[in-house]
């Protein structure tokens, strides 16, 4: 693997290989901040706003996350964003997520957010937004996070649905670095979306989208060709066209994978049965991430040290490159980047002595 560090442990016994994966200083750039809403805070949010929710206890709704497909997770998901009404429950669901961000020593954070769950409930956009920037400036002050916020478009519903959606975002345009695709991803092709996305590029906004996580390989070039996105979220499915993960290994477009989710999901068995390692191996910019953490049992840390766990062929290396590729995806200045890099390098020394 090039781009080693001199000073590289070679291996490392399980212990001492899942407190460098925790310890590693790491980006994360695959989280929906809805989906980092655990039921404690879902049951507190309903109580303060007098919200009613259809499970009668915290442990009741948790027993409810059984999921068997994207859908499934994604009816859940949007009822559990139905107690976020004021920009204090905004600020309250992203400075819980900082806090976590912090303890999984992420340095710096890419944050979705889905403007539409909230307006749909007559929630003004600028009130979500206003509410996750406050906690961004707070995370920023207190424990030197740095973050971006990333406003996704909701493909289930029509591109004119995304027009409005982002014509109520436009007055808060300074707060959002760019624009996402999430929800149910079968039957919505990125086409669906390409002058909504045309639009958002010449606005200057950074452009991603889920692609390739239920739906097939041609949604991923769909992604990249008419949406022009410069991150693919998930794109597991890339392998289905050798030709494709060339593609993506010669620009080194990044996939913000997120293995934990993927199980839950059912995209994969287990997490013997994930694709990472292949993904690597085919050189891609892959970077680790946990999607909605609160859903599929576990944060960024977890999503690492569980993978390395199930998958014995990973090592040091592997953590390292994941590592330092999700500094390289991530939306950053370069000067952020290089002060990051020489964090992991130092994190990795440690560990070679
Ligand atoms: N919204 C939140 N999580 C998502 C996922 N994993 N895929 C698509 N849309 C989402
Ligand atoms: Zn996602």
């Amino acid at each position: 693997m090039s781009d080693l560090p001199s000073r590289m442990p070679a291996r490392l016994a399980p212990e001492r290989m899942a407190a460098l994966l925790r310890e590693m200083p790491k980006a994360e750039l695959h989280i929906h901040i809805e989906g980092s809403l655990e039921p404690e805070l879902i049951f507190r949010l309903a109580a303060r706003n007098g919200v009613p929710l259809p499970h009668p206890s915290v442990e009741a709704l948790r027993a409810a996350y059984a999921f068997t497909d994207l859908q499934s997770f994604l009816d859940l998901y949007y009822a559990g964003a139905g107690v976020l009404r004021r920009e204090e429950d905004f600020f309250d669901m992203a400075w819980a997520y900082f806090e976590r961000a912090a303890a999984d020593n992420i340095v710096h954070a890419e944050v979705f957010f889905d403007p539409q769950t909230h307006t749909a409930r007559g929630v003004p956009t600028g009130t979500v937004v206003t509410g996750l920037e406050h906690a961004c400036r707070r995370a920023h002050a207190e424990f030197g996070i740095s973050s971006r916020l990333i406003l996704c478009f909701l493909r289930h519903l029509s591109e004119e649905e995304a027009f409005a959606a982002l014509e109520q975002a436009l007055p808060h345009r300074s707060h959002f670095v760019g624009v996402g695709l999430d929800s149910s991803e079968r039957g919505h092709p990125p086409e669906k979306f390409a002058r909504v996305f045309a639009r958002c590029r010449e606005l200057g906004l950074r452009v991603v989208a889920h692609a390739g996580e239920e739906g097939p390989a041609a949604y991923i070039e769909g992604a990249l060709d008419v949406l022009r996105a410069e991150r693919i979220d998930h794109g597991v499915r890339c392998v289905e066209s050798p030709e494709l993960v060339r593609r993506l290994a010669a620009t080194r477009t990044p996939l913000t994978v997120c293995p934990l989710s993927n199980v839950r999901l059912r995209v994969f068995r287990d997490l013997a049965a994930h694709n990472l390692p292949a993904l690597l191996d085919a050189g891609l910019c892959v970077t680790v991430n946990s999607d909605d953490p609160a859903y599929f049992g576990g944060y960024v840390n977890d999503n690492f040290v569980q993978t390395f766990a199930a998958l014995p062929g990973l090592g040091p290396a592997h953590a390292y490159v994941l590592a330092r590729n999700s500094f390289e995806a991530s939306f950053a200045p370069a000067a952020d980047k290089q002060r990051w890099i020489a964090a992991l390098d130092q994190t990795f020394a440690r560990y070679a002595a």
